[in-house]
């Protein structure tokens, strides 16, 4: 059966098959179509180890994340998703510049896939690199339920290491006998830092540890999958080398203050040569909240000698086809990220924003996408842009724009001397952040904070490009 466009959403009792082995490839596609098959349903998995309950969850193709899907950059793919669940949904491809048909917002760029049908996603990754995807519709329970996997683009050519790893951080909220606990969109919540829960999965377990070798040299990819938890990571008795951030290339550099810090949606590849010695054991720490320091995982090295030594291959992964945004020639705007929580203002009277306490620019857009959202800026096509976001709030915002690319070019003022790209910028209380890119994907992109309360409740608007 050949698919066109047009015949996008099937009715219920398509003939798609739920779940199964994937990739599969259908015979009468495009030859290199590569094509993946995600069922988001209810499951239970075990996220809490051996002797502990299980956990009902809502999974693409049963699985806590879902499937890692790996694409080749310039390769085309199809991802058909069915939904199992007993409600819309819509999968947002983050950080992957696609058209906007593609992109997986409901209401805004495609209707939602309701119970029992199908939407056929196709699109070429432009880019390598570390991508994710996730729901668009009810985001707060369908992501914080577990839905959410990795999207991996490889390179034409990686760059030489021994292991490739993926890191996917979730962030859950259990109760004493592991099921997750009720209680989304709780509005105390929604105006501070959002959901954030109680138990960390990697990969979805719990993680205990991951055995090294002395002198290998590993590629970590690392997500942050949370609603709302921003971590902060130490890797006792390494170096790591981040090489790049939400999938983009960066000039190779340590961490800041040797510490990897990531909100929620961001991503960081890191290069880290294991150069602890044999038979020990190496903490792997969070201490992003202040007083609530805890280890995330252990690297624990085999006994064996260590294998050759790997330092002098080449760390610089190849770049991607961006385009320079042009400053001199940019439309500068102002978006001022407003509401929440104060110090001190516990009895803001937030009745009269009609369940909004986040607004941007004195706007507030709720929910997770709809028709006629009007957008706060239009853009010709190939403008170079840039947006100074200013953090008037208390708390800590990772914004995310769709479709594009954006270098962060300055922070407080002060030039950014990395310059590097991102899709996630994330902006702490009461600073400011400048971000610059080319307007270049036609269409109408979400432009939103994606700690998922701030989102739903206001914290989100949407960019035109004409
Ligand atoms: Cu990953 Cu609109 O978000
Ligand atoms: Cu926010």
């Amino acid at each position: 059966m050949r698919v066109s466009r047009r015949a996008l959403v099937m009715g219920a009792g398509a003939a798609v098959a739920a779940g199964g082995v994937f990739p599969v490839r259908s015979s009468f596609a495009e030859p290199a179509t590569k094509e993946y098959r995600l069922t988001p349903k209810p499951a239970t998995v075990n996220l809490t180890g051996k002797g502990h309950s299980d956990t009902d969850v809502w999974a693409y193709n049963g699985a806590v994340p879902g499937p890692e899907l790996r694409v080749r950059q310039g390769e085309p793919v199809r991802l058909v998703v069915s939904n199992n669940l007993g409600e819309e949904t819509t999968v947002h491809w983050h950080g992957v510049r696609l058209p906007n048909a593609m992109d997986g917002v409901p209401g805004l760029t495609q209707p939602p896939i309701r119970p029992g049908e199908s939407f056929y996603y196709e699109f070429t990754p432009r880019d390598a690199g570390t991508f994710w995807y996730h729901p668009h519709a009810d985001s707060l329970q369908q992501l914080g339920l577990g839905l959410a996997g990795a999207l991996i683009v490889e390179e034409r050519e990686p760059v030489a290491v021994d292991h490739d790893l993926l890191w996917f951080i979730q962030d859950w909220r259990l109760d004493g006998e592991s099921r997750i606990a009720p209680g989304f969109g709780n509005r105390m919540e929604a105006s501070m830092s959002g959901r954030i829960g109680n138990k960390i999965t990697i990969n979805g377990r719990n993680p205990d540890r991951v055995s090294a070798r002395a002198g290998e040299r590993i590629r970590l990819r690392l997500a942050n999958a949370a609603l709302a938890r921003i971590v902060g990571l130490r890797f006792e008795g390494h170096k790591p080398v981040i090489v790049a951030y939400d999938g983009q290339p960066c000039a190779p550099h340590p961490p800041e203050a040797d510490r990897v810090v990531l909100g929620p949606a961001m991503r960081a590849d890191l290069i880290i040569d294991m150069d602890g010695e044999p038979g020990q054991t190496y903490r792997v720490t969070d201490d992003f909240y202040q007083d609530l320091a805890y280890k995330l995982v252990d690297f624990v090295y085999a006994s064996e000698k260590p294998i050759r030594d790997t330092r002098d291959r080449q760390l610089k992964l190849p770049a991607n086809p961006l385009t320079e945004p042009d400053l001199a020639a940019a439309e500068r705007h102002e978006i001022a990220l407003q509401g929440g929580m104060a110090g001190g203002m516990s009895g803001m009277d937030m009745s009269g924003m009609g369940g909004a306490t986040w607004a941007m620019n004195g706007m507030s857009m709720t929910g997770d996408g709809q028709p006629d959202m009007p957008p706060l800026f239009t853009f010709k096509r190939g403008q170079s842009c840039v947006l100074a976001l200013r953090n008037e709030t208390a708390w800590w915002h990772p914004m995310h724009l769709h479709g594009h690319s954006f270098r962060v070019i300055s922070r407080n003022g002060k030039p950014n001397e990395l310059r590097e790209w991102r899709d996630t910028v994330l902006v702490p209380a009461r600073e400011s952040a400048e971000i610059a890119f080319v307007a270049d994907n036609p269409g109408d992109w979400m432009f939103h904070c994606h700690v998922t309360d701030h989102q739903e409740a206001g914290m989100m608007t949407v960019i035109r490009v004409a």
